[in-house]
């Protein structure tokens, strides 16, 4: 496969997006960010702005026509949004197509039976389709949760109020992310077109235990204090569909957490591309640093 430069971005003014446009940038690509009709946005002097409406196929052709690579990065609301980017990226003559993945084990079909995770099925299938027809060829990437995130927000632990759950007694591993490194994967993956060709690509920051988790932060903010729960992944994932059923509300964090912490998810990964895509693991010091700096 020839070598891509030119990428289009979908979703560039996300959480994740944002970082995959700047490391686009310093890794040499042009890149042309994908904007919403009338969405605000501030991007780098140096990405090309396509305006474009999901709805309206033609400007989505017209945006990703001369383009290489399509790396999309749309949230939950917007992943639906990518069947007719899909669709215009092969009318387009895109080679690449990186859908908004980035989440738990993509070749495991029980993470998009979760309803948080359904609107990624759809996403799947046609690439693979387009692809099976020679039309696109595509990479969706594994990365289990971002790490920093996580910790950010509370859901591997809260130092806020001291508090953690230890899924199902917290000694199932998991494979995590930080964000910068699944930003650094989707460059890796368009300077490795051939070997990344029409799969799933794994890749992990660190892989870790819930009880793993709490030593580091005691050792992070001390080892007073703790509230410790132990919580089953299969009674809250229960309550979930339960109260789906009778409110219609997704509980996103219980899905969320059995897609990591449940049995038969796949979330601790056994093959890695980390090597080929220029992810590094972090060493044991640089994963206490990175927690240590969410204790304060
Ligand atoms: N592994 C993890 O821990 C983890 C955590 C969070 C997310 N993720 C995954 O990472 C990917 C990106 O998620 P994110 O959290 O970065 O997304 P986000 O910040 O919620 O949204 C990303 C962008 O999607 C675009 N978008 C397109 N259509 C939209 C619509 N109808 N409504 C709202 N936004 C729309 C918006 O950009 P424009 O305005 O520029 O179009 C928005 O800034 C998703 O696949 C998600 O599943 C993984």
């Amino acid at each position: 496969m020839s070598t891509i430069s030119k990428v289009a971005v979908a979703g560039a003014t996300g959480l994740l997006g944002k970082p995959v446009v700047n490391q686009l940038l310093e890794d040499g690509f042009t890149v042309t960010v994908l904007a919403r009709k009338g969405a605000s946005h501030d991007f780098p002097s140096a990405v090309t702005v396509a305006e474009v409406d999901y709805e309206a196929p033609a400007t989505l052709v017209k945006a990703l026509s001369g383009q290489d690579a399509v790396v999309s990065a749309v949230g939950f609301a917007g992943l639906l949004q990518q069947i007719p980017l899909i669709e215009a990226a092969v009318k387009a003559g895109v080679k690449r197509f990186v859908p908004s993945e980035f989440g738990g084990d993509a070749e495991n079909d029980k993470i998009t039976e979760l309803p948080m995770f359904v609107d990624k099925r759809p996403v799947k299938e046609l690439v693979e389709k387009e692809a099976a027809q020679g039309r696109l060829t595509y990479t969706l990437v594994s990365c289990g949760p971002f790490l920093d995130i996580a910790v950010q927000h509370g859901m591997l632990v809260n130092f806020k109020e001291r508090k953690i759950n230890l899924w199902d007694g917290g000694e199932r591993p998991f494979s995590t992310t930080t964000l910068a490194a699944a930003a650094k994967a989707v460059t890796g993956i368009l300077r490795h077109p051939e070997e990344t060709k029409n799969r799933v690509v794994f890749i992990r920051s660190a892989s870790l235990t819930q009880k793993e988790v709490l030593e580091r932060a005691k050792k992070a903010a001390g080892p007073e204090g703790w509230t410790v729960e132990t919580p089953s992944v299969a009674e809250s994932l229960r309550a979930a569909y339960a109260d789906l059923n009778a409110t219609g509300v997704v509980n996103r964090f219980a899905f969320v957490v059995s897609a990591i912490w449940g049995e038969g998810y796949g979330s601790n990964f056994q093959k890695l591309d980390n090597d080929l895509l220029g992810v590094k693991e972090l060493s044991d010091a640089e994963l206490q640093t990175l927690i240590e700096g969410f204790a304060k």
